[in-house]
């Protein structure tokens, strides 16, 4: 793609392609050039999650178009120079299928998910939702789940529950810092930057930690401190908790 010519283009309406040969090209293209970053269903990984109703960066189709287009800067999404415009609509089209297809079928119980959810699992200690009087509620050590059925695959949400550390957010790392004068803080790394390292342990509390006082930082980007639920539930509790998981939903 030329690179001049691109203020008439930002004003150009863009209309993505139905047909289904559009979209197994885009299929094809996304394979090759996105689903490393972006997953095979579109949830995320190193890439941002595309399998959401409204994609923050690229409400409009012309924005999606662009930011396939011309990437990211600053950021590690590539732009995508070596695609033909109708190849960039192709994709396109097929990245916004990901936020439709997230109420897939779950084969569980609802509501019987719930119950678990709010008693045995004792999933609330660590997450947010909202509770049965629908208010939001619950722990802050995992991360919000209110709207999780808008976010990921029932794949993943089965796969988060039965092997917690096999594909962990983005945003979550494991972090065991060690001081020079002893001791050890354990938590979620929430932020780093050159002279400070901020830490929240796992009972929640917010370690701003200089690093100058720090003799070894260890991160594990395998490591969770969520329990697997494989041998707590059975396969069908399983089933149960995913179906409650998909309910949560993004309003539309
Ligand atoms: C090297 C990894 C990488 C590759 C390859 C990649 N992306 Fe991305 N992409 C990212 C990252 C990282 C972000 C988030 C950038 C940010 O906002 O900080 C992103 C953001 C996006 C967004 C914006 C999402 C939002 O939240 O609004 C879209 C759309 C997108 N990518 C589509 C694609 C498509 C389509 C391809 C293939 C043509 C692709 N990306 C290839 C890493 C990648
Ligand atoms: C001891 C605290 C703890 C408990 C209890 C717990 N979780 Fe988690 N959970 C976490 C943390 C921390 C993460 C983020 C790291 C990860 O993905 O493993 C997480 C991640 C998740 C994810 C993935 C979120 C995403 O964005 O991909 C889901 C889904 C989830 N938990 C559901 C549950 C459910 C359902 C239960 C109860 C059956 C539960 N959790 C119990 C701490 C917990």
């Amino acid at each position: 793609m030329a690179v001049h010519g691109q203020d008439e283009k930002k004003k150009e309406e863009v209309v993505l392609p139905t047909a289904s040969e559009d979209l197994e090209r885009g299929k094809k293209l996304y394979d090759g050039s996105c689903q490393l970053c972006h997953g095979p269903l579109g949830d995320g990984g190193k890439g941002a999650n595309l399998a959401q109703a409204k994609l923050p960066r690229a409400q409009t189709d012309g924005d999606l178009a662009r930011v396939i287009e011309i990437g990211i800067p600053g950021t590690e999404m590539p732009g995508a120079w070596h695609m033909t415009r109708r190849e960039v609509t192709q994709v396109a089209a097929y990245v916004r299928t990901f936020g439709k297809t997230t109420r897939e079928a779950a084969p569980g119980d609802a509501g019987r998910g719930r119950s678990l959810y709010f008693g045995k699992g004792g999933c609330q200690g660590c997450h947010t939702t909202k509770n049965p009087e629908g208010v939001l509620a619950g722990g802050l050590m995992g991360p919000d789940l209110s709207v999780i059925g808008s976010r990921r695959s029932v794949a993943h949400l089965r796969e988060a529950l039965v092997d917690p550390g096999a594909s962990l957010p983005d945003y979550f790392m494991d972090t065991t810092v060690s001081m020079k004068s002893g001791g050890k803080i354990n938590g979620r790394r929430l932020n780093e930057e050159t002279f400070t390292i901020v830490v929240q342990d796992y009972g929640g509390k917010v370690h701003v930690i200089d690093k100058t006082n720090v003799a070894e930082v260890v991160k594990d980007r395998k490591k969770s401190p969520m329990p697997s639920y494989g041998g707590k539930l059975s396969a069908s509790e399983i089933d149960d908790v995913v179906s409650f998981l998909v309910s949560l939903q993004e309003a539309r």
